[in-house]
């Protein structure tokens, strides 16, 4: 069983259940799917969220209206997380409107199936350069700020289950994921004694905008399903849970993990 809250419905959590208060995040690709719900639930727990989108930002301007209506706190920050001097510019203006920045979610991600005799080097370098140089751009900068202020900050990083199951036709996808993971358990290493947390959770099939084509095919749709032990496709909020609860004090113990939100789908013994 599970709820299937819709997107757009906001709610702050009761004062007694907030896992985040007084916390200042950044959440890349918040606009749509699994991010979305990210920022919702940072929110809900009582984090100041900097909305990031690229491009239109009418969505992402929603949420935040909808957020501080509801008594939370949220500003949008418009950032191509391949651009090194967007990125410096995303951060600097979130830790300007916060003072400080204390979480990071690295979010933002692309697909698109290639066989590899076809696979165009454009879109190689695209998911290497959202999936993977995005997280260490945005992590650099965060970090840079965590460090400058002295804070114990925690970054989580949205990988997949192809962080470690291969996946016929995604292998610049898989590539982007196992390196994000091996990434984060490096710099988690790395930042572990300034107090700084670097996680990862791993999604596994999550109904977002990114699958629509697969979602849509009954027949697509089944034989994915029938790859989960749990017998059922992810929501956004299944994930965006676990994140908060990553990001929060209840976590502090937990330092380079992968969290895998997959229904199981790891423990299947064939994937394709
Ligand atoms: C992809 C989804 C896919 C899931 C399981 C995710 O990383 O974004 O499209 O359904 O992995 O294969």
């Amino acid at each position: 069983m599970s709820s299937t809250p819709a997107a757009d419905v906001f709610a702050m959590e009761p004062p007694e259940a907030r896992l985040l208060d007084g916390r200042k995040a950044l959440v890349t690709g918040a606009d749509s799917g699994i991010g979305q719900s990210i920022a919702y639930q940072l929110a809900a727990h009582g984090a100041a969220v900097a909305i990031n989108h690229l491009g239109d930002s009418k969505v992402a301007d929603a949420m935040a209206q909808k957020i501080q209506n509801a008594g939370g706190k949220a500003i949008t920050v418009p950032m191509d997380v391949t651009q090194e001097e967007q990125v410096r510019r995303a951060f600097a203006l979130t830790a300007d409107a916060f003072d400080g920045l204390d979480l990071l979610v690295n979010n933002a991600g692309v697909e698109r199936p290639f066989r590899l005799v076809d696979m165009e080097l454009e879109w190689w370098q695209k998911v290497i350069d959202v999936n993977l140089t995005g997280t260490f751009l945005c992590s650099r900068e965060a970090v840079r700020i965590m460090l400058e202020r002295g804070s114990r900050g925690t970054i989580v990083n949205i990988t997949s289950v192809h962080e470690t199951i291969p996946w016929a036709e995604y292998s610049h996808y898989c590539a982007s994921k196992g390196g994000q993971r091996m990434f984060a358990q490096s710099i988690a290493r790395e930042l572990a004694p300034y107090g700084i947390r670097v996680v990862s959770v791993a999604p596994g099939a999550i109904e977002t905008p990114i699958n629509q084509d697969v979602v849509a095919d009954p027949q697509r749709r089944k034989a994915v399903q029938d790859e989960i032990p749990l017998g059922r496709w992810g929501n956004v909020s299944d994930v965006a849970g676990v994140v908060a609860f990553l990001a929060s004090e209840r976590a502090d113990y937990i330092v380079g993990s992968t969290v895998f939100v997959d229904g199981g789908m790891t423990l299947s013994p064939r994937f394709d």
